[in-house]
């Protein structure tokens, strides 16, 4: 089974076509990280024009890179929640303008699930039950599966996401937009016990990631001598190399250490086979070796290949195959709703 994979939710418009969920024939993606990292983060309006003018494009790129052609697609996958109601209103437009015309099944699949998927691409097969990191510039969840298409939300941020927390940090130490990549480069040169900073104490197994946003911001303060009512954005100016190095290296490590204690918290409580990484974050060096490090011994470790960590269409109908798989119908591609926020179920 060969499905087209489409993916718009945020900042990257991507389209890939799949086969029976693992086997990748093409894979598109146009980054707007370029546009947005002028101004430092995402915005929605601009997001949705650029999207408007990359999908068709990147379809098309998508068909022709697996010499196929549109009649050749057994089912079209796309994201149709969360994400920006904008950039969403894009990809599914285009994917059910496209299922209408050829009459191909039509997939609406969970951006999330889709995170977690990309575990399954390129013949990979955790086994279950499993836990799910899904680690993203939106969100920070620990879902539990104990087959395939069976989601349970066990610990969730209260606050700012992970990844939101990487781009805010790198934002106080001057590194450009996103902030993960920028935070694991400058980290290469610094030393990750130089500055202390707190882990927050949230009980179960949720998180809370904008206190530690807020410790950086005091530590760089701190650090040079300044009142805590400097402005963030009149620091970075005053840092030298090694000292956003050292900062660097302390938050990742930090952010890092704060994930795993609840893993392994979770593994506690929920028997698990496997533990999969997934989302923006999951691309992370020191997370993925640390991970590895501490859970090998004991469970399956995956993570996505890094370019389907970030967001792609390969991971769309991956999801899209194995809920099939599972016994999803297809839906009406004329009435389709689109959500900024929906819980994974
Ligand atoms: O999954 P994704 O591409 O988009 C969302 O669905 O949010 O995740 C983007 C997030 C950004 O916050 C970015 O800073 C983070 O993933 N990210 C990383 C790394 N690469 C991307 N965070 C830490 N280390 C990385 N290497
Ligand atoms: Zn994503």
């Amino acid at each position: 089974m060969r499905i087209l994979g489409i993916e718009s939710s945020c900042d990257e418009t991507a389209a890939a076509i799949v086969e029976d969920g693992q086997k990748i024939l093409s894979n598109v993606v146009v980054s707007q990280i370029d546009i947005h990292s002028a101004y430092g983060g995402v915005i929605p309006e601009v997001a949705a024009r650029s999207h408007i003018e990359a999908i068709n494009p990147v379809i098309n790129q998508a068909l022709s890179d697996a010499k196929l052609s549109i009649d050749q697609i057994d089912a079209i996958a796309v994201t149709h929640t969360p994400g920006l109601v904008g950039s969403l209103l894009v990809g599914t437009l285009a994917a059910r303008t496209i299922a209408i015309i050829n009459n191909i099944p039509f997939y609406p699949t969970h951006h999330l699930k889709s995170h977690i998927y990309a575990n399954w691409l390129s013949g990979h097969q955790p086994e279950f039950p499993l836990l799910a990191a899904v680690i993203s510039g939106g969100h920070t969840q620990i879902i539990y599966m104990k087959r395939h298409d069976h989601f349970e939300i066990i610990g969730t941020t209260r606050d700012d996401a992970i990844g939101e927390c990487f781009d805010k940090a790198a934002k106080i130490l001057g590194l450009p937009y996103p902030g993960g990549p920028a935070i694991a480069t400058a980290a290469q040169n610094g030393d990750p016990k130089k500055y202390h900073l707190p882990i927050p104490q949230v009980s179960d197994l949720d998180f809370s990631f904008s206190g530690l946003k807020t410790a950086v911001l005091r530590a760089v303060q701190k650090d040079l001598n300044l009142p805590i009512t400097t402005p963030s954005h009149e620091l970075a100016a005053k840092l030298s190399p090694q000292q956003v190095a050292d900062f660097a290296a302390s938050f990742q490590d930090t952010a890092v250490n704060i994930l795993i204690q609840k893993l392994r918290k979770a593994t506690e409580t929920y028997p698990a086979k496997s533990i999969v990484l997934a989302g923006g974050v999951s691309a992370n060096q020191l997370l993925r070796s640390k991970l590895t490090k501490s859970f090998s011994k004991t469970h399956q470790v995956y993570f996505p290949e890094p370019q389907y960590s970030t967001d792609n269409g390969a991971m769309v109908a991956s999801a899209a195959y194995f809920s099939i798989q599972a016994g999803e119908h297809a839906s009406n591609p004329y009435s389709l709703d689109i959500s900024p926020r929906s819980i994974i179920h």
